[in-house]
């Protein structure tokens, strides 16, 4: 039986996106390709508010985060780190064999701009890494705030993590000033996995020059070369590239303000939710995501069981994830999910509930 996802990533696919991934193969370095790229392209640069490049990267999310370090780290890296995810990207930074020291919040606390000035006033860093959403534990950083105070470190490469963000709530990539912003398409753009989004500023581009060990398959300027001709530096996964032009397509009739506006109003109403059945919430008021919430099991619920018990009836739910699982859940509304399909998940929790 086919379930209903309710985690945050993979999601809920809308079957006119699936179709469009049965459409006949072509090759890659074709003028079709070529052209199918650049439409896609184009409609991102929309939902990113960028005029500068938009790659596609066939893999997930965390390929690119690795290029970026790869890439954009000549002295020594600050990863700022509040959750599984940007933890993560401190070890795998370290694994690239790049000197970096990480500048840990409390999981469920955001990271504050006054902790990014104070990190990079010691003039040790040339490039930082940040997780706008962090997806294990529902917390958005405000990268609003972060990007004035970079605005001081203008040569420190401002690399973001907006993997469960992206297209869920707005990133100005340009105004911002963000030197790379990445994310993979399997959460708020409700695709299956398998491709990644990024952006790459001129700046950053210029610098990966004189960057030594970039590797092949993510480095940015295999990306950009191949980007003049509306391609990619190895052969990418067309079908998705389709599937995304379809989605984009839909998220474009939507109105990208008005996405976000539901995202948020989705956000708000699984707070209540949450609160109103005597539960907290894991992140600050303030700084609580628009694409999944989270909640403290504050009540010791038998998550374990609820999650089961859901699942027999159709739905995935996540109880929570790393060290923090079972002491929060998780309950993601994002990409193609609306708010009637939320009043449903509730009913089914309710009913779950009203049996013990
Ligand atoms: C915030 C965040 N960063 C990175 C990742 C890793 O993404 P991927 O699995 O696409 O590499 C995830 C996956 O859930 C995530 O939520």
């Amino acid at each position: 039986m086919a379930k209903k996802l309710f985690i945050p990533g993979p999601v809920e696919v809308h079957q006119d996106v699936l179709n469009a991934m049965s459409v006949p193969m072509m090759g890659h370095r074709s003028a079709d390709y070529a052209a199918l790229h650049q439409r896609v392209t184009d409609k991102l640069k929309k939902v990113l508010y960028t005029e500068g490049r938009v790659f596609l990267s066939t893999s997930s999310a965390f390929g690119v985060m690795e290029g970026a370090v790869r890439n954009l780290v000549q002295k020594r890296c600050v990863n700022f780190c509040n959750g599984a995810f940007s933890d993560k990207w401190h070890d795998v930074t370290k694994r690239c064999g790049i000197e970096a020291d990480a500048v840990h919040a409390e999981w469920g606390k955001p990271i504050l701009p006054e902790m990014v000035d104070e990190a990079l006033k010691t003039g040790k860093y040339d490039a930082m890494t940040i997780v706008h959403n962090e997806t294990s534990t529902g917390t958005m950083s405000p990268l609003e705030e972060i990007a004035e105070v970079m605005k001081e470190y203008p040569d420190i490469s401002f690399i973001v993590d907006t993997v469960s963000s992206m297209s869920g709530a707005k990133v100005e990539v340009d105004i911002l000033g963000l030197d790379v912003c990445v994310a993979s398409v399997q959460k708020a753009f409700g695709l299956p996995p398998g491709l990644a989004v990024f952006t790459v500023s001129e700046k950053a581009l210029e610098k990966a020059k004189s960057t030594p060990n970039r590797g092949y398959y993510f480095d940015f300027l295999e990306f950009a070369k191949n980007d003049e001709k509306h391609n990619t530096p190895s052969t990418p996964c067309i079908s998705q590239i389709h599937a995304l032009g379809v989605q984009l397509d839909r998220i474009l009739k939507e109105g990208i303000e008005e996405r976000f506006a539901r995202h948020a109003k989705m956000a708000e109403k699984t707070r209540e939710w949450i609160l109103s059945k005597g539960f907290e919430l894991f992140a600050p008021e303030g700084y609580r995501s628009n694409t999944l919430t989270s909640g403290k099991n504050s009540k010791d619920a038998d998550l374990e069981g609820l999650k089961k018990k859901l699942s027999e009836r159709g739905y995935v739910f996540d109880n929570g994830y790393g060290k923090i699982k079972n002491k929060t859940f998780r309950i993601a509304h994002m990409a193609d999910i609306m708010p009637e399909d939320l009043d449903d998940l509730f009913k089914v929790i309710e009913s779950i509930w009203a049996e013990n």
